[in-house]
């Protein structure tokens, strides 16, 4: 059993869940690290095989059968490593509405179970030179970041963006209608929310495409997989230069915002770090960033997964044509069937029980709310996509790290798939399934082409 005495420059001394599941096979190899072989050899159907063949791009067009497979194992502690599984929906809030369950260093941890003997895991990975984001840690400080932050996503000043999104989202059905051309992707459920929440934070909207570099690398950070390149497809050196890139990038915009304030949020941080000790430095560069990362790279997920699923179904996208207030029912079934966030690291503080499992303290608990979402015993027909369902999902979490942006994520979405349904007509998907982006985690449509028979005027 591998320690968990996390210090700063580790190397690890343990074996890896990923690499002991293999090791029943007998060619088992370690891996060192830079070794950039194909990993994923897994075969087995057990819960703990599914759970390691997520990481199989070939799988990611539908990965729920092997969400099923796990959840029929219950709470599941994967072989040889301190990581158990939590997939029943009754087991999955529980876990996130209990404080034994901490955030605070879990995605570490997490990596750290998982990577395989004899690799080191850079420090620079694990701990960069800024605080982690308050997504990574407990309360107190958890409480006193999120309520500064809070204030910019009342429901009250996501409500006034609601005009900005409408016109951003016909201009870019006005494009389509000019080009005739439309990627669901390209074209929309990217660009719109990294445009709002530049527009909220005051970051120039022309470090755009740096910005959507820096942060398609550290999303696979959010991946729950080894700190190492192999197997998954992962440049690490990228992850590494990206997040020192980003942290310098805030730094250089925090200066300039003090010398010239505007009606932005980093603005407004940036007054409260300078009130007192409620905000350091370091913490506003790292809420910064999680800010621009968890604001565009999961709503892009939600808004193209929900054109994949009106695409899907013609019924669904003339029910909601006639009556666009099926919107918000719509939406919440995505979120269901489809989640942008499919799962979430947590510690177990203290020994806690799920069903028959026992889990110790300090060992990882893996939340996968794309499997609570169709646990049959809570939801009718898991599989189907039905917008008339009483829906209790998941998908924004629960508890104390409940989806800050949630208001925000679910007006983008909502104005653009309800334009989308009036202002498109006879749409149909190029390919079925899309390609997938890489990510296990942060889950869509790599690109999503449709092709149209005109676009209706706005
Ligand atoms: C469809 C879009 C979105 C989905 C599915 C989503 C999902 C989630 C989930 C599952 C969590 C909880 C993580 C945990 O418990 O460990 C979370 C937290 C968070 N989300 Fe979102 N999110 C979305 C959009 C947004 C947007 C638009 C923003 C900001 C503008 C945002 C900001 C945050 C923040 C700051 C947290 C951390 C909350 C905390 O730790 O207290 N999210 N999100």
């Amino acid at each position: 059993m591998r320690g968990f005495g996390w210090t700063q420059n580790v190397v690890a001394q343990r074996h890896c869940a990923f690499v002991g599941c293999r090791a029943r096979a007998p060619a088992r190899r370690r891996r060192a690290a830079g070794d950039r072989e194909a990993a994923v050899t897994v075969t087995d159907s057990s819960g703990a095989g599914s759970y390691f063949q997520l990481f199989d791009h070939s799988v990611r067009a539908d990965p729920y059968p092997l969400y099923e497979r796990m959840r029929a194992a219950g709470a599941l502690r994967l072989p040889g490593a301190p990581i158990v599984l939590l997939t029943r929906h009754a087991d999955c809030t529980a876990a996130l509405r209990d404080p034994r369950a901490s955030s605070q260093n879990s995605m570490p941890r997490l990596r750290f179970a998982l990577t395989p003997e004899g690799v080191e895991v850079p420090t620079n990975l694990v701990a960069p030179r800024h605080n982690p984001s308050f997504l990574f840690l407990d309360a107190p400080d958890h409480t006193r970041l999120r309520r500064l932050v809070q204030k910019a996503f009342t429901p009250r000043v996501v409500a006034e963006l609601a005009p900005r999104i409408t016109r951003f989202v016909d201009e870019a059905f006005d494009r389509a209608a000019e080009t005739g051309r439309f990627d669901a992707v390209e074209d929309l459920g990217y660009p719109l929310p990294i445009t709002v929440i530049c527009e909220l934070l005051g970051v120039p909207l022309e470090d755009e495409p740096l910005l959507r570099r820096l942060s398609a690398a550290l999303a696979r950070l959010l991946d729950p997989a080894a700190p190492t390149e192999a197997g998954f497809g992962v440049d690490l050196a990228d992850m590494i230069t990206a997040r020192e890139e980003l942290d310098d990038y805030f730094d250089r915009l925090a200066a300039q915002r003090r010398h010239d304030p505007g009606p932005d949020l980093l603005t407004q941080l940036i007054a409260a770090e300078d009130a007192g000790d409620t905000l350091s430095h370091s913490e506003l560069i790292a809420t910064c960033g999680l800010l621009l990362i968890a604001g565009h790279e999961t709503t892009v997920n939600l808004i193209s997964n929900t054109i994949l699923a009106l695409s899907r179904r013609g019924d669904v996208l003339a029910e909601l044509r006639e009556n666009p207030g099926l919107a918000t029912q719509v939406i919440e079934e995505t979120l269901r069937y489809d989640p942008p966030v499919q799962m979430m690291p947590r510690v177990a503080l203290e020994t806690m029980q799920f069903g028959e499992t026992k889990v110790d303290a300090g060992e990882v608990l893996m939340v996968i709310i794309a499997a609570a979402n169709r646990d049959p015993e809570t939801f009718a027909e898991p599989g189907r996509f039905d917008i008339a369902r009483d829906n209790r999902h998941v998908s924004f979490g629960l508890g104390a790290h409940f989806c800050l942006g949630a208001p925000l994520a679910r007006l983008e979405a909502r104005i653009a798939v309800t334009r989308f349904a009036q202002r498109m007509r006879e749409p149909r998907l190029v390919a079925d399934p899309p390609v997938y982006r890489m990510h296990v985690n942060l889950r869509g449509p790599a690109a999503l082409p449709i092709e149209f028979d005109g676009v209706q005027a706005s």
